[in-house]
C-alpha cells in the first residue's frame, strides 16, 4: 500500500490522501475578491479529489498587511461570501480545504509599512517606503486581527486555517534576528522573538474554538543567511505545538521557499525530519517535489507525514490525477 495514498487524520479531519497542494499565490484576485477565474484554477485542481488537502494562497488579514495588488482579502465581513464560494470549489470531490492568512510587514504593498523593526530589507524592497516598527498595542490589535481573520476562514466554510510564518512574512520577522532587532519583550532570545506568533495562535484557537484545524506555515531556517536555525525550529514546533496548532507546514525562511545550490527533492528535510521526531502533530514538508516517487520515498524515510507539491501542480492541472492513478 502506498503511503501517499494512505489516509491521515489531523485532529478530527480525515484527509484520503496525503499529497497537499501548498499555498501558492495566483494573482487572479481583483480588489481582494475571489473572482471566477481564481475559482476555476482551484476547480480543476481539485477535480477528482487527488490532493488530500489543499491549502489556498495568502490571504491578507488588513490592508496594512496586503503583499500585492492582485491578492486575496480576509479582511472584512464581506469577504466571506466569495471565500465560501472558494472553499465549496476545493471540497467538491472530498479534497479539504485550508485557508492561509498572511500580513505581508516590511514586505508590504503599502507606501507605509510596519515590522518587527524599522528595518530595510536586505533586497531593498521596502526602501523607497516609510518604514515603522509596531508598537506594543499596534501589536494587540494585530493579534486581533488574526484572530478575526481566522474566524471569518471558519464561518466561509473551510476545514481550516493556516498562520503564514515564512519567507520573509511579518511573523517570520519577528522570528528570525535578522529583521527583528527589538529590544522589548517581542525582540532578543528565540523565546521573545516567538512570543507574537504564539500569541496570534492562543487567539486564533480562541476565536475558532477546540475542533477546527489550525496550521502553522513554519520558515524553519535562514539557510544560508545568519539568522535562525534548525535548532530554533524544533523548539519553535515544540512551542507552537504547546500553544495549540494541530499541525506544521515546513518551509524556507528569509531564503524564500528555494535553496541556493540545494535542489533534491524535499531540500527542507533537514528541518522537517527532526521537527516530526520532536513533535506529535503531523508535518507537511514541500520543496522540490515533482515526481510522485519521490514524495513516497520522502515518507518512507519519515521525513514528513505530508507531501506538498507546488509548482508541478501550479504549471499541470492534471499532475495529481496523472501521479496518483500510477
Ligand atoms: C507562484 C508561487 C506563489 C507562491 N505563493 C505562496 C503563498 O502564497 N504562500 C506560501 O506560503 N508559499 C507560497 N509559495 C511557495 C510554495 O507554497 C512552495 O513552498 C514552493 O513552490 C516550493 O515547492 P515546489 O518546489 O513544490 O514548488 C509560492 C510559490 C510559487 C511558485
Amino acid at each position: 500500500m502506498s503511503l501517499i495514498k494512505t489516509p491521515i487524520k489531523i485532529r478530527d479531519l480525515t484527509l484520503n490522501s496525503r499529497l497537499v497542494m501548498p499555498p501558492m499565490a495566483t494573482s487572479k484576485s481583483e480588489d481582494g475578491k475571489v473572482s471566477d477565474d481564481l475559482l476555476a484554477y482551484y476547480a480543476q485542481r481539485a477535480q477528482g479529489g487527488y490532493i488530500g488537502l489543499i491549502i489556498t494562497e495568502h490571504c491578507f488579514i488588513s490592508k496594512a498587511g496586503q503583499a500585492s495588488e492582485n491578492q486575496i482579502s480576509v479582511s472584512q465581513d464581506e469577504d466571506i461570501a466569495g471565500l465560501s464560494r472558494l472553499a465549496q470549489t476545493i471540497k467538491k470531490d472530498g479534497s479539504k480545504a485550508i485557508l492561509q492568512i498572511n500580513h505581508a510587514g516590511l514586505n508590504g504593498f503599502a507606501d507605509t509599512v510596519y515590522g518587527p523593526s524599522a528595518i530595510v530589507l536586505p533586497n531593498g524592497k521596502n526602501k523607497d517606503k516609510k518604514v515603522l516598527a509596531f508598537s506594543q498595542d499596534e501589536l494587540k490589535e494585530l493579534v486581533r486581527q488574526y484572530a478575526e481573520a481566522a474566524l471569518r476562514v471558519k464561518k466561509a466554510g473551510f476545514d481550516g486555517v493556516e498562520i503564514h510564518a515564512a519567507h520573509g512574512y511579518l511573523l517570520n520577522q519577528f522570528y528570525t534576528p535578522l529583521l527583528n532587532k527589538r529590544e522589548d519583550e517581542y525582540g532578543g532570545s528565540l523565546d521573545k522573538r516567538i512570543r507574537i506568533i504564539i500569541e496570534v495562535v492562543k487567539a486564533v484557537r480562541e476565536k475558532v474554538g477546540p475542533d477546527f484545524v489550525v496550521a502553522l506555515r513554519l520558515g524553519a531556517c535562514d539557510y544560508g543567511f545568519p539568522g535562525t536555525t534548525i535548532d530554533d525550529s524544533i523548539y519553535a514546533a515544540k512551542e507552537f505545538e504547546k500553544a495549540s496548532i494541530d499541525l506544521i507546514d515546513i518551509t524556507g525562511g528569509c531564503n524564500g521557499f528555494v535553496r541556493k545550490d540545494v535542489t533534491y527533492p524535499g531540500y527542507f528535510k533537514d528541518a522537517s525530519a527532526p521537527i516530526k521526531n520532536a513533535v506529535s502533530i503531523p508535518v507537511i514538508l514541500t520543496g522540490g517535489i515533482s515526481d510522485i516517487k519521490d514524495a513516497e520515498k520522502l515518507l518512507e524515510e519519515g521525513a514528513a507525514d505530508l507531501i506538498g507539491v507546488g509548482r508541478a501542480l501550479y504549471k499541470d492541472a492534471d499532475w495529481a490525477k496523472n501521479a496518483m492513478a500510477e
